[in-house]
């Protein structure tokens, strides 16, 4: 069975802080990014984060490394590994299923 053996993704899974990634999506990505349930005030400038957290395309690992090397219209955020586990585990608590 090799099935889910990606190539990050090897070792204790490190799952980061969805709640300290909520508190860093509120601060950094909210002004691009419906990054809340509840969040009112929104720009369609990047796809909102349950779109995000819902899309097929768009793995643990591919979301790293977006967040690793983002590109324009994307700002650079020099986010820490620690920080980018984080927001994908906050991103993933959006998932519908
Ligand atoms: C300056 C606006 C802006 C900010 C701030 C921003 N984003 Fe984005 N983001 C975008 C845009 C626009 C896209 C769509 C880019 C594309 O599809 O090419 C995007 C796409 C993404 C994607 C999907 C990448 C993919 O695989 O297609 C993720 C994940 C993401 N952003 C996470 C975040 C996180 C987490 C933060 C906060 C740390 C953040 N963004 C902050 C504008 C922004």
């Amino acid at each position: 069975m090799l099935a889910g053996s990606l190539p990050l993704a090897s070792g204790p899974a490190s799952s980061g802080d969805a709640e300290t990634g909520r508190a860093l999506a509120r601060i950094w990505c909210a002004q691009c990014h419906v990054v809340a349930l509840d969040q009112e005030r929104a720009t369609d400038v990047g796809p909102p984060f349950t779109e995000i957290a819902n899309d097929p395309t768009k793995s643990n690992v591919s979301m790293t490394a977006w967040l690793t090397d983002p590109h324009p219209p994307m700002l650079t955020l020099s986010l820490s590994k620690k920080q980018i586990g984080d927001l994908v585990a906050y991103i993933k608590t959006l998932k519908a299923n």
